[in-house]
């Protein structure tokens, strides 16, 4: 065990030199907030995508909220979403005022299972957000259609999928607004930040307004005619996302060789599943996470990976068992798929400058500690 060596972190951004000359460029500017650097940053996210439209928001959580307001999403609706996600996936409609339904998971890509979806709609069912997970597409047709059957909105949760290939077509180019999110462990990073991209120019204009204290559609300096929030991204945020976006097929192509580079090394050892594969799909590399088996302490493994040097992390714990959920009235056992996978779920490092010396510790140190495996 090379226990002397430096830590395994578990993310890290990639940061370089264009980064650091486009901040430059807008503190030189003086311009740092509604200058030009957002709609540049924003135009060629779009262009990336594939997408007419990217409005950059503060983060992704209010990108979410933004797309849920623009739903016309309010008190009374209910908005069904994953519970095997982020938090912000089911806050975003607690911020619009609504209430939050959830369904469980396909065991498999561990996104949204469409016939649970469909068993939760009711006559308050206003909106669905579908969340691509660990960047593995959902199945967004299935979505989709139970969305028109029962006229529902949609707003898409990609916060980690920037870059996932669904049949061939990106995510964000499925036709709901979808989000993406850029904090420092995203497959891209802005700081804090993010984005919302459609091909509608009238959902559009209203984000840019609802982003921006709702201000009116005159450009009249000062003039409010909705409620709005301060949900705009800075500039020199944007030119970091800028850079990221100049550089976006290196990054995304360098994670998906580490991924790759994972998958021999931690194949062979017993307990442990790794990610799945849906042909057909391509899953965009945000984090690496195995399955252990349900018998295994998955907490105390993460101690003794600690103890070896490596990082890792429960990823996701379930949002209904989260404390501010069990105050609503949420409950083990309501969504048994989503929990024995929370259960069971383990992140470990991974970004694109992890080596090939670091992975072949990782491997190493959860063999070592899977080989007499503390249990549950
Ligand atoms: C699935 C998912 N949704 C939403 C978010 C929220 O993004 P942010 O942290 O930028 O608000 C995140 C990221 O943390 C996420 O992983």
């Amino acid at each position: 065990m090379s226990s002397v060596s430096e830590p395994i972190p578990l993310a890290q951004p990639d940061i370089g030199p264009r980064e650091e000359e486009l901040v430059l460029e807008v503190l030189r500017s003086g311009m740092l907030s509604l200058g030009p650097m957002g709609p540049r940053f924003e135009r060629a996210f779009a262009d990336w995508v594939g997408t007419k439209h990217a409005a950059a928001v503060s983060s992704g959580t209010a990108g979410l909220h933004l797309g849920l307001v623009r739903a016309g999403v309010g008190p009374g609706d209910e908005v069904i979403t994953s519970p095997f996600s982020f938090i912000s996936s089911a806050n975003c409609a607690l911020h619009a005022g609504a209430d939050v339904t959830f369904a469980d998971i396909d065991p498999v890509t561990f996104n949204l299972d469409p016939a649970a979806l469909e068993a939760a709609i009711t006559p308050r069912t206003k909106a669905i957000v579908p969340v691509h997970i660990f960047g593995l597409p959902c199945d967004i047709e299935a979505i989709s259609a139970i969305a028109a059957k029962h006229g529902l909105a949609i707003v898409e949760d990609g916060a980690e999928a920037l870059g996932a290939m669904r049949q061939g077509r990106k995510v964000g180019t499925h036709g709901s607004p979808t989000i993406f999110a850029f904090y420092p462990n995203k497959q891209m990073t802005t700081g804090e930040g993010g984005i919302v991209t459609t091909d509608d120019d009238d959902v559009y204009e209203d984000l840019l307004s609802l982003r921006n204290q709702g201000r009116a559609d005159s450009g009249a300096w000062l003039e409010h005619d909705r409620l709005g929030w301060n949900y705009r991204m800075d500039d020199l945020s944007a030119a970091v996302g800028l850079a990221q976006v100049e550089r976006l097929d290196e990054i995304l192509g360098r994670r998906a060789a580490v991924a790759e580079r994972y998958a021999p090394l931690l194949a062979g050892i017993p307990g442990v599943t790794l990610p799945s594969v849906v042909e057909g799909d391509v899953r965009s590399w945000f984090v690496y996470t195995v399955l252990l088996e349900p018998h295994v302490d998955r907490n105390a493994v993460i101690g003794l990976l600690a103890e070896r040097g490596v990082a890792s992390k429960p990823y996701l714990p379930s949002i209904h068992l989260q404390p501010l959920y069990r105050a609503r009235g949420h409950r083990e056992g309501e969504f048994p798929i989503s929990e024995a996978t929370s259960a069971r779920a383990l992140a470990l490092p991974f970004f694109g400058k992890l080596t090939l010396e670091q992975q072949e510790r990782v491997a190493e140190a959860l063999a070592a500690v899977l080989a007499d495996p503390p249990v549950r």
